[in-house]
């Protein structure tokens, strides 16, 4: 199954399995409104927009917001949080490494979690450079994952090698530099943390996102070699973690790498 499509399979878990929160995702809307200047006209577009966990509060607030995704049920679970779609949102499903507007379409273009999930990375950032208005910004960010969840993650992979190899080596990803490529056209980087939060799951509910398969690094082995290292990972995390009632802490950051000509 290919890992786009994978997201059709998850979109209902998405946001449950995720450390987003609407209330973080607010404060971080008037972080990011705050930041590009905005005014009542300033239009925003997220590719790769998913459930909208990032958009929703833009929306919410009135600004004209676009999403596209390749997933139709991603973008269900974003209509949904709406009840209808109002006129200042448009949803299209579709592949983003070719943005189909204008030049100089969009004030803010957002990917969050995005640019490694298309397959010509280069040419996307090209589009993004064309729909962006003069004095636009592009602004690539990421929710951190939590250190402690993290490590969680990292036993598990170890297992999840073990239990796979030879025949399926993990999936190899080509070296994605997006601030070298921005440099390069000129544009101004900046990074900051727009917000750090505290995130905390006990390890049975860390389990079970694993056992739904919510997360890409569940994706690229066969069913039998997944329940083996499951089993495993659950015997692991009783002596490790001592009870799989334990909480896992520890806080969350959204960065953002904001790209703007001068
Ligand atoms: C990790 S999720 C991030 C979703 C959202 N940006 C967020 O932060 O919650 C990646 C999203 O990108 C979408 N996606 C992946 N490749 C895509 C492509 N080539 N065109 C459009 N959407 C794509 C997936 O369907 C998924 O909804």
């Amino acid at each position: 199954m290919s890992p786009f499509n994978y997201y059709d399979h998850i979109a209902s878990i998405y946001d449950q399995t995720r450390w987003m929160t609407e209330s973080i995702a607010e404060e971080v809307a008037d972080y990011i409104l705050e930041w590009v200047d905005a005014n009542p006209y300033t239009s925003f577009l997220e590719p790769g927009v998913g459930t909208g966990l990032n958009v929703l509060p833009l929306v919410k607030r009135g600004y004209s917001v676009t999403g596209i995704d390749i997933s139709r049920e991603m973008l269900d679970q974003f209509s949904r949080k709406l009840e209808g779609i109002p006129r200042n949102l448009t949803l299209i499903q579709a592949d983003a490494s070719q943005l189909s507007f204008p030049d100089n379409s969009f004030d803010v273009v957002l990917t969050v979690h995005m640019v490694h999930t298309v397959s010509h990375w280069q040419k996307f950032l090209a589009e993004i450079e064309r729909v962006l208005k003069p004095g636009g910004f592009y602004l690539n960010a990421q929710w951190i994952t939590p250190p402690a969840r993290m490590e969680f993650e990292r036993h598990f992979k170890a297992i999840l090698i073990q239990e796979s190899s030879p025949q399926s080596p993990p999936a190899k990803h080509p070296r994605i530099n997006v601030e070298n490529y921005f440099r390069r056209q000129g544009y101004r980087p900046h990074y900051s943390i727009a917000k750090t939060w505290w995130v905390s799951n006990t390890v049975v509910e860390l389990l079970s996102f694993l056992k739904a398969r919510a997360y890409g690094l569940c994706w690229h082995t066969s069913d039998a070699a997944f329940q083996r290292a499951l089993q495993a990972f659950e015997a692991f995390c009783l002596e490790h973690y001592g009870s799989l009632d334990a909480e896992i802490a520890s806080a969350a950051q959204f960065e953002i790498w904001s790209y703007h000509l001068t």
